[in-house]
């Protein structure tokens, strides 16, 4: 049988190999995918070894998406701009593909909803691996305008300066820059239950927020900021995550599941567990 599995440190939590066991089974596809606990410094050795032992692919969550990046013999354009990859496929003639979903998951997510940039005033909060990955494919998108604005501003610059019409700036600039239609947080603070210091007429009429982070209800801390500040409609990132595994599924299977019944699944499996 064909071996996936999910990479990390810590991995235990990780939601994948239910995603993808409701994926196998939609699809009929004759594989299993289950947590690989990589040591931190041994990422080399733990996919070496699970390779060996007849691993067809894996995804990769933190911290090895650059080692993950390094370790691949070719590089899809996509892993490429983002620097990071989240899934490897071994191919039959030996050689190690490096993909990432995560981007495509995102637009996939925001397709769902029925949220469109084209035309719309964008803005990402946070300059990291995750806002990394989203820039791309939603410069792609063709927002009238993309704003990036992180605490650390320096990184903000550094990171804009990769895309040709990406703006820059610091929380401290939002209020001279007007309101968006789309607030995205790509930063960790809702991990720790903060919300970036945004101006509270940032959201213009009919705006929408969505969150790379994900909670059993739905909510986080900065979602109920953004909806108690005049924004309609707000999501957590859990449509995403089945987003990027689906492509990751297609990339190495060939088959597309239905991620919205997945979706829906998964939603009701952590309110259950909550
Ligand atoms: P990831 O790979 O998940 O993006 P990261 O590279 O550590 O993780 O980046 C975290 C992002 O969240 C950064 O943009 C960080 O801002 P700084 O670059 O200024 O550190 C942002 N971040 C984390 N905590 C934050 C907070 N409390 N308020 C605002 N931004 C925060």
């Amino acid at each position: 049988m064909d071996k996936y599995a999910v990479l990390g440190n810590p991995v235990n939590h990780s939601r994948s190999p239910a995603i993808h066991a409701m994926f196998r089974d939609e699809t009929g596809q004759d594989m299993e995918y289950g947590t690989l606990f990589c040591p931190l410094g041994s990422f080399r050795e733990t996919a070496d070894s699970f390779r060996s032992g007849g691993g067809r692919g894996l995804n990769i969550t933190v911290p090895f998406k650059e080692d993950a990046f390094r370790y691949a013999d070719t590089l899809t354009e996509r892993a490429k701009t983002a620097g990071a990859v989240n899934t490897l496929r071994f191919n039959d003639d030996g050689t190690v593909l490096g993909d990432n979903t995560d981007g495509a998951g995102f637009i996939a997510d925001l397709k769902r909803l029925k949220w469109p940039v084209s035309g719309k005033r964008v803005l990402v909060m946070g300059a990291g691996g995750a806002a990394r990955g989203i820039l791309m494919p939603l410069q792609e998108e063709r927002p009238l305008m993309l704003f990036l604005a992180n605490r650390t501003v320096s990184r903000a610059e550094a990171l804009a300066r990769e895309f040709p019409k990406i703006v820059a700036g610091s929380y401290e600039d939002l209020p001279s820059r007007g309101s968006f239609d789309l607030v995205i947080n790509a930063t960790s603070g809702s991990l720790s239950g903060t919300v970036p210091p945004l101006p509270d007429d940032i959201f213009a009429p009919g705006a929408r927020a969505y969150d790379l982070m994900y909670t059993p209800s739905g909510m986080t801390v900065f979602l109920e900021w953004a909806l108690s500040h005049g924004c309609c409609q707000v999501s957590d990132g859990l449509g995403m995550l089945v987003g990027q595994a689906k492509e990751s599924f297609r990339l190495w299977r060939g088959v597309s599941p239905d991620s919205e019944r997945v979706l829906k699944a998964l939603r009701e499996m952590l309110r259950a567990e909550a």
